[in-house]
């Protein structure tokens, strides 16, 4: 069987998708369009992506007014080419950036290549789901204050598993001091049409907001958008690194899937939200019968739990399994040889389910089903503790630990040396350490720890869990 053998089979298999891409494969939503009869180049009429002045630059200005954003740009190598070209356009190689440390991997990698050092901001915990919870607005005024030299803040907002930070208080301090502030709402492209949230990202005075228009909406994989707004951002270099991070070559399949959302957004956004609204209230009521289960601001979690999380996405279904008699591996490996639902992923004692607007009723009644089914069949038992990765000291930036000659150790005897590589957990792809942190005891512990947690771990040369990348002493 070939690769499209393998998907069609798939796609025919009945396992029900509560993971990305946001269109769910749901036809209804989708154009049912013949991927080779469209697929075009920059022929007379079909305007150039990196030049765009016909079809494209309208179908963007199109975007732009759907998300009444001043500039709107199509990405077709997904939200991580729209961060590379973002951080290249707003600050100079060698300069500074102030970031909260559980961005994704390719904010990294941009300050690997533009040769940038980072001031970091640790997110807060939330200890009853032991996840990441918001930035505090309180750390990134004493970071500011600390240092003078920051070219551009950056901010994930909401995280992978939908906790939402204040960005209204974090754009007015970067405002005050004329620093752009970049979020990186790669989830979060559909939260400006969910009724009772903050104002979104672009609302919120964000100079640049990226938008993973695939994670979380009915748009094919690889399409994401980026919005350029206010004064501080120079949109023509903006353009110029977009020419350079993205393809020569843009897809007009992935650009027609993009743009269809748009018009969809546009033409029945208020009706397909409010039913996606009523589905996630009824499918929230339902989980009140669940005894051992928890379900993040769902079912019996009123919230009162959560300090440290500003506002949540109502449609990430985070589902802890913590003491209970099961981790988050096995909830996740129940639902799918049992039930058919395949979940986005598995982390420690929790599982994250994702929802959009393209999910039928069934989908939701399914898993509802099948929550209250494994729910009845649970014990109680104290689990671990979630593992928090320590904040650990950096010697040197990365773009000069990635220069420097390394060396393949073991992981377990590595304490006290310089790492060479990043070591991630995937999904979601946020590093737990970065080249040029300083390996400690109490990493390598959290690191066994994870593991024994069914945490998926990996890392830049693929070595671990067994062997890291480190820098030979000079
Ligand atoms: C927070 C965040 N930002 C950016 C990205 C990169 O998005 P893409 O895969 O569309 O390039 C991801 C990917 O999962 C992500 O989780």
């Amino acid at each position: 069987m070939n690769l499209l053998d393998e998907l069609n089979a798939y796609r025919d298999s009945g396992v029900y998708p509560m993971h990305m891409p946001g269109h769910k494969r749901n036809p209804q939503l989708t154009p049912l369009i013949d991927i080779y009869g469209i697929d075009l180049t920059e022929i007379d009429g079909f305007d150039s992506l990196h030049g765009a002045k016909g079809l494209l630059k309208n179908a963007m200005s199109k975007a732009a007014a759907l998300y009444d954003s001043d500039n709107t740009y199509f990405l077709i190598n997904g939200s991580t080419c729209g961060i590379l070209s973002a951080v290249s356009s707003c600050v100079p190689r060698g300069g500074r950036v102030l970031m909260a440390r559980n961005c994704h991997q390719s904010v990294y990698n941009a300050l690997g290549i533009m040769q940038l050092d980072a001031v970091y901001i640790k997110p807060s915990q939330d200890a009853a789901f032991g996840i990441n919870g918001s930035i505090s607005p309180e750390e990134i005024r004493k970071a500011l204050e600390e240092h003078e030299d920051i070219g551009l803040i950056i901010i994930t907002s909401p995280t992978y598993e939908g906790v939402i930070s204040h960005i209204e208080s974090i754009a007015e301090l970067a405002h005050e001091r004329k620093i752009p502030l970049m979020v990186d709402e790669a989830h979060g492209a559909h939260l400006c049409f969910m009724p009772g949230l903050p104002a979104s990202s672009i609302d919120a005075g964000a100079d640049i907001v990226i938008h993973g228009m695939h994670k979380t909406l009915p748009s094919p994989t690889q399409t994401a958008l980026l919005h350029v707004n206010g004064g501080l951002v120079d949109t023509e270099e903006i353009r110029y690194q977009l020419a350079v991070f993205q393809s020569s070559s843009p897809s007009y399949p992935l650009m027609a899937g993009l743009d269809y959302c748009v018009s969809l957004l546009s033409e029945r956004g208020t009706e397909l939200f409010e039913r996606y609204v009523r589905r996630l209230h009824g499918f929230s009521q339902k989980m009140k019968s669940l005894s051992h289960l928890k379900i993040l601001f769902k079912g019996r979690d009123e919230g009162g739990e959560h300090p440290h999380i500003y506002a949540f996405d109502p449609g990430k279904i985070v589902i802890s399994a913590a003491n209970t008699d099961i981790t988050g591996e096995r909830l996740k490996e129940i639902l799918l040889e049992k039930y058919k639902i395949q979940v986005e992923m598995a982390a420690g004692s929790y599982v994250l389910a994702m929802t959009s607007i393209a999910d039928t009723d069934e989908g939701f009644d399914r898993l509802a089903s099948a929550l209250i089914e494994i729910d009845s069949e649970l014990s109680d038992r104290p689990t671990a503790e979630p593992v928090y990765c320590p904040v650990l000291e950096r010697v040197m930036p990365i773009y000069r630990a990635q220069s420097e000659k390394a060396e393949l150790v073991s992981f377990s005897q590595s304490a006290g040396r310089i790492s060479g590589e990043y070591v991630y957990s995937y999904p979601p792809g946020i590093p737990l350490i970065v080249p040029g942190e300083l390996i400690s005891e109490d990493f390598i512990d959290a690191i066994e720890m994870m593991q024994k947690q069914s945490v998926s771990l990996t890392s830049t040369y693929g070595g671990m869990p067994t062997k890291i990348r480190v820098i030979e002493p000079a």
